[in-house]
């Protein structure tokens, strides 16, 4: 089944800025589903449109099976919204952000209770929870943030570039929690910069460049279109990285005959696969090669 359905979507701002052209795709239920591209390429414009923030200036979406423009109310009630740069109020404290939000969304006092102490400890956020968010380091303060879209229990979520500022770890906690929801049934729609992040997680990807499609199709199809290759890389030990010999090898026996002579050598040899990043580059590279 569809959680999303997007065809024909524009979006023209009110003084002329053309931030979205023609863009339509599918999502499917319980899937991740991943928004790539340069900084003003029109992703969060689009995630605006689809969690009905926004109205589209041309096109039609319904995502859970309403339409964002028209059925907007019935829609909120089941969808949830990480917006980027969202900022936590910083003379509450990381537990009442969680705590006064699951009251504002309907739970009674215990209820709430419990919902705060699940949420922060699966966000292991439960050792800081009485500190003021103006205390948190900034990564800490994404979580509380994230936090609060996780309580109503949303059958889509959309998170504009949630793992932004957080360290490793704490970007697997949010991985990690985007695969349990998944597992549930629960859509994910997220942006990010992070080639590793929607190389981890997405189901299909969407790449977007001046407000138009470039790719939309899964990580490996992005790679196979771009014909990105593996490589071989030969190095000395102890030489620089300018005296590598990087060979793209065409056949298996060019393979093995690369290991050999790395052998007879005394040469390192390490196999690099192709890269969600090569392949984004090509697909929105245009735009950097019209600039320079
Ligand atoms: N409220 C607005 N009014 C007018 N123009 C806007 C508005 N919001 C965004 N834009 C413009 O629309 C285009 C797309 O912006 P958008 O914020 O969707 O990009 P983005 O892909 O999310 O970028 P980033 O990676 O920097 O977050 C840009 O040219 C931007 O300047
Ligand atoms: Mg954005």
């Amino acid at each position: 089944m569809d959680a999303i359905s997007a065809a024909g979507i524009g979006k023209t701002y009110p003084k002329g800025v053309v931030a979205l052209i023609d863009v339509s795709f599918k999502v499917e239920k319980g899937s991740v589903f991943c928004l790539l591209g340069r900084n003003g390429a029109g992703k969060t414009t689009l995630l605006r449109i689809l969690a009905t923030q926004l109205r589209p200036t041309t096109g039609k979406a319904e995502v859970l099976g309403f339409d964002v423009s028209t059925r907007t109310l019935p829609l909120r009630e089941k969808i949830a919204v990480v917006p980027q740069e969202a900022r936590p109020l910083m003379m509450l404290s990381a537990y009442d952000h969680i705590y006064y939000m699951c009251r504002i969304r309907g739970l009674g006092d215990s209820q709430a209770k419990a919902r705060t102490q699940e949420i922060m400890t699966e966000l292991e956020l439960w050792e800081h929870k009485d500190k003021l968010t103006a205390d948190l380091s900034g990564g800490l303060r994404q979580r509380v943030i994230i936090g609060m879209a996780l309580i109503p229990k949303a059958e889509l979520i959309f998170l504009d570039e949630p793992s932004i500022g957080l360290d490793p770890l704490g970007r697997r906690i949010i991985w990690q929690i985007i695969r349990k929801m998944t597992r549930v049934g629960v859509t994910v729609v997220l942006t990010t910069h992070y080639m590793d992040e929607a190389e981890n997680l997405a189901d299909k990807l969407l790449i977007i460049d001046k407000g138009r499609t470039v790719f939309f199709g899964t990580v490996d199809e992005a790679k196979a279109a771009t014909g990105a290759e593996m490589k071989m890389i030969l190095q000395k030990p102890g030489t620089t990285t300018l005296d590598r010999e990087v060979i793209v090898p065409k056949s298996e026996q060019e393979i093995v005959e690369t290991v050999q002579r790395g052998i007879r050598e005394g040469k390192h040899v390490t196999f690099k696969p192709p890269t969600l990043e090569e392949a984004f580059i090509h697909f929105a590279g245009g735009s950097i090669e019209e600039e320079t």
